[in-house]
């Protein structure tokens, strides 16, 4: 069986993470765990692309420098595939030094080999943007600016142009910068992708990918002077420019497998997931990147489709996003991952929206998978001493659900081969809704009133194995619920066999809550989409005001509920820590806790934790202490420690919860 590699593209540190990122990287973590289960050598990357315009403006705005800010925000990303219980085998930045050498090697080769030369590049340049634009896009966003038809010729003619991001003026520009020889590779991208045809999926886009390549392709500009661009990765050739970020970040594929050498091997028998938006340079750049290189492609790329809220992209500059911690806070990471992938066909667009969240939930979770394994502890409970019973005689009906066992795992496996999981979920299904159909027909409540202890022993079992198949395949789609419900059948770890006759009679089970409680409304904190209330006035903070030194062996002096219900306190998650530039003892710290900008909190706690080890931890912050400056840095909050003035720990909650979850 050859390895298996399976991508996410990076992601952008411009932004936090929404539902969009944590889908493709949920898929990605299902096929890896999915591949992993039936014993195939694994390797699953996901990371962040950190260099560009975009960072770098991002940066700008918070006051931050481009570096500061990828170092903060990363950690973001990281923390959500925590909760999301994302198991990567690496996670690459592009700011990280085996990466940059990697690329300025590459750059390098290509420069020698004669794959780049140097060209005057001309376009539409809006200064506001900060890029060009090509004759249309302006000539479009020109006419409908005036209100009337433009043409590029116009432009050239007098027509004062406008960018299509700001609607500022835009200028015609000519600068130096460095190509990449594209067009020579047209006729091999052809060919490569028309005797390779699932190097694209699915079917659709290769043909958009092929109909792109009926047009000449042009070479392509992938250097952007300093002095316009200064944070990306410098051209080893001529230090002036920046490398283009798609060179950049495209080769993060390939820079992360270098160490140790053994992963080498996991190249080229790659799965790169990505959204169809970057579809383009995911195939036609990518692939004649890597011909140049000598390197082959990558064995399949699948483009996914968009999320959607209201017929448009879910994103951030349009404002749209749902914030996946919110929806894991109302209903489990695991539930997420399951609507996620159970929703839509992987390739088609779907509109996300509240209602139809909360009715699969109930429909396929509470109801259906539910029910059937709260139903097969629960009977043994009452009536077999919870253990597992050992199989009588098998009737028709016993041997029929055998035959659905064995078909619906034959659709999961091929299903998930054809990276459908909305097919391989249904195919489950069958299963499930058979179990539940089998538990009716069998009335194991009437057995056991009969007195029917063998035949009832038989039909527990079988459900038993039922449970026991479904949350085994489901372990890569619902890892902490499969996890669960199997330890409750005993098992330590996923059986996918489908055979009903892998658990041990005479095992004890346990019967517990249900795993997954039925919703009977959208939970209020997303009806607001806005789980965080708003902070309370800072005078409140003389209640958390430190005391005076108790007198010894004095009473605690009791207080009501209002002025406990004074102390805001919220989960916040530490992106930085630094030591505190003039006192040892004090630890600077940046905690995001909900809000639209990091809080900084200054901390007594240097003695006993080092910077490093706190940043991604979940701390207790209390919000509405009054700001204090602290050996000259204004700490805007506290943490909560235990052991008084010598700190023991600082706290943090038992579980993963999102950073700005109100404590009470
Ligand atoms: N940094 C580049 C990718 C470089 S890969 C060498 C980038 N980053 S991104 O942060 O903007 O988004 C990357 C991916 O996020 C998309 O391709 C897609 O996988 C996912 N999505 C972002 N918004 C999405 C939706 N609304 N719906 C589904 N997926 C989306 O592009």
């Amino acid at each position: 069986m050859p390895p298996f590699y399976v991508t996410t593209p990076i992601y952008y540190v411009n932004d936090a993470p929404h539902i969009g990122h944590a889908y493709t990287t949920v898929a990605a973590d299902a096929l890896a765990r999915w591949h992993r289960l039936n014993g195939r050598e694994t390797f699953f990357l996901t990371g962040t692309d950190e260099h560009g315009q975009k960072v770098q403006r991002a940066a700008e705005k918070l006051g931050r420098t481009p570096q500061e800010h990828a170092d903060l925000m990363h950690v973001r990303f990281k923390a959500l595939w925590e909760r999301l219980d994302i198991q990567y085998d690496d996670f690459i930045r592009t700011t990280e030094p085996r990466h940059t050498r990697f690329v300025q090697d590459l750059l390098q080769k290509l420069h020698d080999q004669g794959e780049l030369y140097q060209a005057p590049y001309s376009g539409w340049y809006s200064t506001s943007a900060e890029r060009f634009w090509s004759d249309e896009e302006v000539a479009a966003a020109t006419a409908i600016a005036l209100g009337k038809p433009v043409t590029p010729a116009d432009l050239h003619n007098g027509v004062a142009g406008v960018c299509p991001d700001s609607g500022a003026a835009v200028e015609w520009l000519t600068e130096h910068n460095w190509f990449f020889r594209m067009s020579a590779y047209q006729d091999r991208l052809v060919a490569h992708i028309t005797e390779n045809p699932s190097c694209i999926m699915p079917e659709t886009r290769r043909n958009e990918v092929l109909g792109y390549l009926r047009k000449p392709l042009a070479d392509l500009c992938i250097s952007r002077p300093k002095a316009r661009l200064a944070w990306g990765i410098p051209l080893p050739f001529a230090p002036d420019y920046v490398t283009y970020v798609w060179f950049d970040a495209l080769t993060n594929y390939v820079s992360a497998l270098q160490e140790p050498p053994a992963r080498l091997a996991f190249w080229p028998e790659a799965l790169q997931l990505v959204g169809k938006d970057i579809l383009t340079f995911h195939t036609v750049y990518w692939f004649s990147f890597l011909f140049a290189a000598g390197i082959t492609p990558p064995k399949q790329v699948y483009a996914h489709g968009w999320w959607l809220m209201t017929g448009k992209k879910m994103s951030k500059s349009v404002g749209n996003v749902i914030k996946p911690d919110a929806m894991i806070d109302a209903y489990s990471a695991d539930a997420l991952r399951y609507f996620l992938l159970a929703a839509v066909p992987f390739g088609a667009d779907g509109e996300f929206t509240q209602e139809a969240f909360l009715h699969r939930y109930n429909s396929d979770l509470a109801n259906d998978i539910g029910n059937l394994s709260h139903r097969a502890t629960s009977m043994p409970e009452k009536w077999l001493g919870s253990v597992v019973p050992a199989v009588g005689v098998q009737t028709d009906e016993d041997l029929e659900l055998q035959a659905v066992a064995l078909r619906a795992t034959d659709a999961f496996r091929a299903n998930m081969e054809l990276v459908q999981f909305k097919a391989a979920l249904e195919g489950l299904w069958e299963l499930v809704r058979a179990g539940n159909k089998y538990i009716d027909s069998q009335a194991p409540w009437a057995l056991n009133k009969r007195g029917d202890m063998e035949r009832l022993g038989t039909v527990l079992r079988n459900v038993m194995e039922v449970v026991r198949v479904a949350y085994s395949y489901l372990a890569c789609v619902t890892p902490g619920k499969s996890k669960e419900v199997l330890d409750r059948l005993g098992m330590a770890a996923p059986d996918l066999d489908p055979n009903l006759n892998r658990l041990t009679p005479g095992h004890a089970v346990s019967h517990r809550d249900p795993i997954f409680l039925r919703l009977d409304a959208i939970p209020e904190s997303l009806v607001s989409n806005d789980p965080v209330p708003a902070a309370p006035p800072v005078a409140a903070a003389a209640a958390v005001a430190p005391a005076a030194p108790a007198v010894e062996a004095a009473p605690v002096a009791q207080i009501e509920y209002d002025d406990f219900a004074k102390v805001q306190l919220r989960t916040g998650l530490v992106l930085a820590a630094e030591k505190h530039p003039k006192a040892d003892r004090l630890l600077v710290l940046s905690v995001e806790v909900g809000e639209e900008k990091p809080r900084t909190i200054v901390a007594g706690i240097a003695a006993v934790y080092e910077p490093a080890e706190l940043v991604g931890k979940t701390v207790i912050v209390v919000m509405n202490l009054k700001p204090a400056k602290l050996r000259g840095i204004e700490s805007q909050g506290m943490l909560l420690a235990a052991g008084g003035s010598d700190v023991a720990s600082i706290l943090t909650p038992y579980r993963p919860v999102a950073p700005g979850s109100v404590v009470k």
